[in-house]
């Protein structure tokens, strides 16, 4: 059995995001009639941060817990990670001591690193570049929330904002899976040229279609699901007065902006959100805003990716063969007393 990495979701088919999402919602169905079914049980995950979290720490850590297994928190500093230590070796002693292992990395080279040494899988918390389970749970939320009639194929997505890392993996996700995406930004903070490249390559196998633009009322026209995200990131501080005048005010989603959508239209936000930057609170708090859904679906994907990734490489052993070994070395440790 190899060992299968969650770098990013362009390493994937669609057929294998398809089987992500049904792991999830069988996952998600058994969590709501009271039950999670231990299929890591004994497991270790190591969950590196180079980055404060609050969403992606406790969800990979209750999922963990929820499973049979348990979650180590390694917060930034606390280990040796490519500082008296390269990060090769680190991951070679892990994979020695877990079953897999999830990074939030300041920089996407640093996971990809990793997962070269690694012998267990290793899962993408979020880089510099991506944020693919962030995504995976998006779209497994959009897909509690189709509009009547259409399937995750005909939806048509607009995300309003900075080109995040979250945008880059939402636009790969989405045309992974056939859907029309638009992405509406300042021409400064548009989608870089090769992210649209590999996503305009994603559309030739999908039949799904991409797009940018700067202009947000145009682009949300026919959106099922409007998204935004922060303006600037912790180490962009000193660009906030260019980002906000750049944005301010025609890229700020509000019940403005929102009335050019369609009625039905969904609001969702990966949070940490910025109240009244990115989007006021009317929107993030109005009946077409489904944020809170998308945060609880983390801990649901982070459940059905974590068994998705690590269940087909975990030994079993036997209850005889547990007996025989338990029984040998009491024998031993009686005998000796
Ligand atoms: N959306 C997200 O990744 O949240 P955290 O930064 O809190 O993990």
């Amino acid at each position: 059995m190899t060992t299968k990495h969650f770098i990013g979701v362009q390493d994937f088919t669609k057929e294998e995001l398809l089987d992500m999402l049904h792991t999830i919602k069988m996952i998600k169905d058994a969590d709501k009639q009271g039950c999670t079914p231990k299929l890591l049980d004994g497991a270790s995950l190591a969950m590196i941060f180079e980055e404060p979290s609050t969403r992606t720490r406790v969800s990979f850590e209750v999922a963990m817990t929820e499973l049979g297994g348990h979650a180590l928190y390694l917060k930034p500093g606390e280990i040796h990670l490519g500082v008296r230590e390269s990060i090769g070796d680190t991951a070679q002693v892990l994979s020695r001591m877990t079953d897999v292992v999830m990074i939030r990395a300041l920089k996407h080279h640093t996971v990809t690193s990793f997962a070269e040494y690694a012998t267990v899988p290793v899962i993408n918390g979020l880089t510099d570049f991506n944020h693919p389970t962030q995504v995976v749970c998006d779209v497994f939320t959009m897909s509690e929330h189709l509009p009547a009639g259409k399937s995750l194929s005909d939806l048509n997505v607009t995300f309003v904002g900075d080109a995040t890392n979250v945008l880059s993996s939402l636009m790969f996700i989405c045309t992974k899976l056939g859907m029309n995406f638009t992405h509406a930004a300042p021409k400064k903070y548009q989608a870089k040229p090769d992210w649209l490249k590999m996503a305009e390559e994603n559309c030739k196998v999908s039949g799904g279609t991409v797009r940018v633009t700067d202009d947000p009322v145009e682009a949300v026209k026919n959106a099922d699901f409007v998204y935004t995200d922060l303006w600037w990131w912790v180490d962009q501080e000193d660009e906030i007065p260019e980002r906000r005048a750049a944005f301010m005010p025609n890229y700020q989603v509000t019940m403005d902006l929102l009335s050019k959508a369609p009625a039905n239209c969904k609001v969702m936000h990966c949070l940490p959100a910025s109240r009244g930057v990115e989007a006021t609170d009317e929107v993030l708090d109005s009946p077409q805003s489904i944020i809170f859904d998308q945060a609880e679906n983390r801990l649901h994907t982070e459940k059905g990716l974590l068994v998705w990734f690590v269940y087909p490489n975990l030994k079993r052993p036997s209850q005889a063969l547990q007996a025989y070994h338990q029984g040998k070395i009491e024998a031993f440790l009686n005998e000796k007393r």
